[in-house]
């Protein structure tokens, strides 16, 4: 249970944080002249199919981004499982706007295939992304995201993470539009990708 409301009390801080950055940088801070997004940026990775990704193959899209590991217990299936029947909700035409992105932060386990594997479970079009840990610090840290080895793991193949759990929507140009919780329930996602994606 602690490790549950270690998750849950990062969660919360998460929000206040989130919170805070929102009164300090405004709605204005999300895009346009001197507000340069808050999350976001340049990434190199590879996909569930070995197949290299950079954040240009997303532009034109928009992208409801994930950051988590396949060996997470509750948080991660249960975002994954929100983005996915939230794109379930919305009609073909608006659901090809958007790409659905996991991106591991425990790339020591979660190779291509093993990510291959875990997605099919999801979303039809979500993309998963791996990396070398270098490769995956880098994309952590422009979305802002922590991760780290959970305490008390007792071997180098069975352990948990602490990450944060925020699935960001990014617009076409990159840029953050805004973001859900693992929370959030899939009618309440979907209800706002149909106003921002499909305007209205
Ligand atoms: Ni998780």
């Amino acid at each position: 249970m602690r490790r549950y409301q270690a998750v849950l009390l990062a969660v919360t801080a998460l929000v206040v944080a989130s919170i805070a950055a929102y009164l300090l940088y405004g709605t204005g801070g999300r895009q346009g002249g001197q507000g340069t997004a808050l999350v976001g940026g340049p990434f190199t990775l590879v996909d569930q199919d070995g197949k290299p990704r950079t954040e240009k193959d997303f532009r034109g899209q928009f992208m409801l981004i994930y950051f988590g590991y396949t060996y997470c217990p509750d948080v991660c299936p249960t975002s994954l499982q929100t983005m996915t029947q939230a794109m379930d909700r919305l009609d073909s035409a608006l659901q090809a706007k958007i790409t659905p992105v996991f991106v591991t932060i425990d790339p020591a386990r979660d190779t291509a295939p093993q990510l291959k594997a875990y997605v099919e479970n999801f979303h039809p079009r979500m993309i998963a992304l791996t990396g070398s840990e270098k490769q995956i610090a880098d994309a952590a840290r422009v979305y802002r995201i922590y991760y780290a080895k959970a305490e008390g793991n007792d071997t180098t193949t069975d352990y948990l993470m602490d990450h944060s759990s925020i699935v960001f929507l990014m617009g076409p140009d990159g840029g953050y539009v805004t973001h859900f919780t693992h929370t959030t329930p899939p009618d309440k996602m979907a209800e706002t990708l149909q106003r921002i994606v499909g305007g209205g």
